[in-house]
């Protein structure tokens, strides 16, 4: 009777096995909710990626360590863009077919999220991109979402500020003519610059991964601009200022939310005296949340000083967390449809609520790079 119950065990234990291997629940796939994220962790904008997942390893490490999400822990997979458009969407394919994630957090560069948000809308995995702020990104679908404000209000906020803070009415513009979010804050700004008055002297164009702009800045000296505007990612615009003070280009350069990296200043060094960019977040803002995670970054990751990228992926991530807590379900649709929901969540870079083209509405503050360091300038609130 016994070996008859030991026999009847095993070969349930077999049929559960089967079942398992034919995509099924098993015990531990049932206490786990798998999450996919897509981010540049090699390459041109590596510190975007590399922030980001600090962001996300801290939010899945807190909310496991709080028992996790309705009784299931979070299981989170990365994959790297390797800063390329063309690998972003092998990326999110790999985190759907091979991982079956119940969503997506990612990527960072507007153009990146631009070429894989497609995939997840069709597959119907909701996607939250931290940081990509072209207008274009969420419009590709009612599963593509962000928690960061979008361009035209960031260009607005740039043209403002050049204007009445920086007293400029004649300014240059070089924009990486590769990057939809470079293109179009370029186009943004513009818009609002011009109708305060404004006037665009220049309008030069480089491409992602170029290292020499000396004959843009050339030709740009001979406009005689107030103010150089460079609407590019850290990489390439630390190197663009650097080449422009030796050119003898002193004016203010201002750039936006893709300058900011811990490598912006290793870059260019004291040629970065005298400049601006929007941001999302400022390390050295003295409110208490901001200031508790600064400190808790910095004990987890060496002493480094979280950059926006890391506070917006641990925001996303939280964000996320708490829509799959009021889904009830790891359910891709009830996701979706609890994200559409987000209102007024407190995070550590303001407020987030998801309008209803799943886009959010927050402050931009901006920095100025003084001394050697970045330094909270000022925050503008949307209307
Ligand atoms: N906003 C940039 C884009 O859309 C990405 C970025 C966000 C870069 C935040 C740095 C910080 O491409």
């Amino acid at each position: 009777m016994k070996r008859i119950a030991t026999a009847l065990g095993v070969a349930l234990m077999a049929l559960a096995t089967i079942q398992c291997g034919g995509g099924g629940d098993t015990a531990t796939e049932a206490d786990t909710i798998k999450i996919g994220a897509y981010l540049s962790l090699t390459g041109l904008t590596a510190t975007f990626g590399v922030s980001t997942r600090h962001g996300v390893e801290m939010a899945v490490d807190e909310i496991n360590a709080a028992g996790g999400i309705n009784g299931r822990t979070i299981e989170i997979y990365f994959e790297d863009t390797q800063s390329k458009p063309e690998e972003a969407p092998s990326a999110v394919n790999k985190l759907i077919a091979a991982h079956n994630v119940s969503a997506i957090i990612g990527e960072i560069a507007s153009s990146r999220t631009l070429a894989a948000a497609p995939i997840a809308q069709a597959s119907g995995v909701p996607m939250v991109t931290p940081g990509s702020t072209n207008p274009q990104v969420t419009e590709v679908g009612d599963y593509i979402f962000r928690v960061c404000y979008i361009d035209p209000f960031q260009g607005e906020v740039l043209a403002k500020f050049i204007a009445n803070s920086l007293g400029a009415t004649r300014v240059a513009v070089l924009r990486d003519v590769k990057n939809d979010y470079s293109v179009g804050l370029a186009q943004y700004f513009t818009e609002t610059f011009e109708s305060l008055g404004g006037e665009i002297v220049a309008n030069q164009a480089y491409s992602e991964g170029d290292a020499d702009f000396k004959a843009q800045l050339t030709a740009i000296r001979g406009t005689d601009p107030e103010v150089i505007f460079v609407p590019g990612y850290y990489t390439e615009s630390a190197l663009i200022v650097k080449q422009a003070r030796e050119l003898n280009l002193n004016m203010p350069i201002v750039g936006g939310d893709g300058w900011d990296s811990s490598k912006l200043l290793e870059i260019g060094g004291d040629a970065m005296e005298n400049t601006y960019f929007t941001n999302h977040y400022a390390a050295d803002d003295t409110t208490a949340v901001v200031q508790q995670f600064v400190a808790r970054y910095a004990e987890r990751f060496d002493q480094s000083t979280p950059d926006a990228m890391a506070v917006l992926g641990y925001d996303a991530a939280k964000i996320l967390f708490d829509a799959i807590r009021r889904a009830g379900s790891d359910d891709r649709t009830a996701i979706r449809d609890a994200l559409a929901q987000t209102r007024d969540f407190p995070g550590v870079a303001g407020v987030t609520t998801i309008d209803e083209n799943r886009n959010a509405k927050k402050s931009a503050v901006i920095i100025q790079v003084k001394d050697g360091a970045l330094r909270y300038y000022e925050t503008v609130n949307p209307d």
